[in-house]
């Protein structure tokens, strides 16, 4: 199950690389977290899709089950589905401890957020590079976690697109207190800096860190990197 206390963890490691396992090796799902837990990291991001609200299809609760049973790291789920409250429940089951899905995938996500709440998850809304931010700005209040793309969600390896450090720039300004922005798509050692200044809390990094023959030393880059020329 999901542990709060882990979550607290994550909050407490901000600003933090989150390695997203769309790019690990899935013969050995085991070694890649230790691997990943040996260079420091705090929490893994998981991107489910569906074939539907993406071109692609990837993994569902079987899989973040498997990864519940391997550590003990927070499980942030970025749900990239298009009926999201149909499946949050197994989500929650597999022990996930953060459920994201995308405010362009349902009419009004109020009810979804507070499902997620209720199954005492951390509730996270996604917006894509497209969507302007008065989308999801009425409902701040009611989540934990706000991810802006920087891609189109759907495939791992893409070009970064800048137009979510205008949004990061003012959710910064605008947020509640304890909202954690979340950035993912094309972060890498060329692009994070900006997104830390930018105000990002979690940082999403697939293909940067996996492409590496070394993670650790790689993840000590993006860390270097996020905060800044030691003055
Ligand atoms: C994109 C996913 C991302 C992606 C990140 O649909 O949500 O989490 O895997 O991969 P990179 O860092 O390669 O863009
Ligand atoms: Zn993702």
């Amino acid at each position: 199950m999901s542990s709060p206390a882990n979550w607290e963890q994550l909050c407490a490691s901000v600003p933090a690389v989150l390695p997203s396992m769309l790019q690990c090796d899935f013969t050995d799902l085991r070694g890649e977290v230790a691997r990943l837990e040996a260079a420091g990291i705090t929490g893994l991001h998981l991107d489910v899709m569906d074939g539907h609200f993406v071109p692609n299809l990837t993994y569902g609760p079987p899989l973040v089950e498997a990864l519940r049973r391997t550590t003990q790291l927070p499980l942030d789920a970025h749900l990239m589905i298009s009926d999201p409250a149909r499946y949050l429940s197994a989500f929650a089951d597999a022990g996930a401890d953060g459920l994201t899905f995308h405010i362009e995938a349902v009419p009004d996500p109020r009810p979804v957020l507070g499902q997620i709440r209720r199954l005492g998850l951390k509730a996270g809304l996604a917006i894509n590079p497209p969507t302007p931010l008065v989308a999801i700005e009425p409902y701040l209040a009611e989540c934990d976690l706000v991810l802006v793309m920087s891609v189109m969600p759907g495939f791992g390896g893409q070009k970064f697109d800048a137009v979510a450090l205008e949004k990061l720039t003012r959710l910064r300004q605008i947020r509640p207190p304890g909202l954690l922005l979340e950035v993912d798509g094309g972060v890498n050692a060329e692009t994070i800096a900006a997104c830390g200044q930018a105000g990002a809390d979690l940082l999403v990094v697939g293909s940067a860190i996996f492409a590496a023959a070394d993670y650790a030393e790689r993840i000590e880059l993006l860390r270097q990197r996020l905060r800044g020329p030691i003055a």
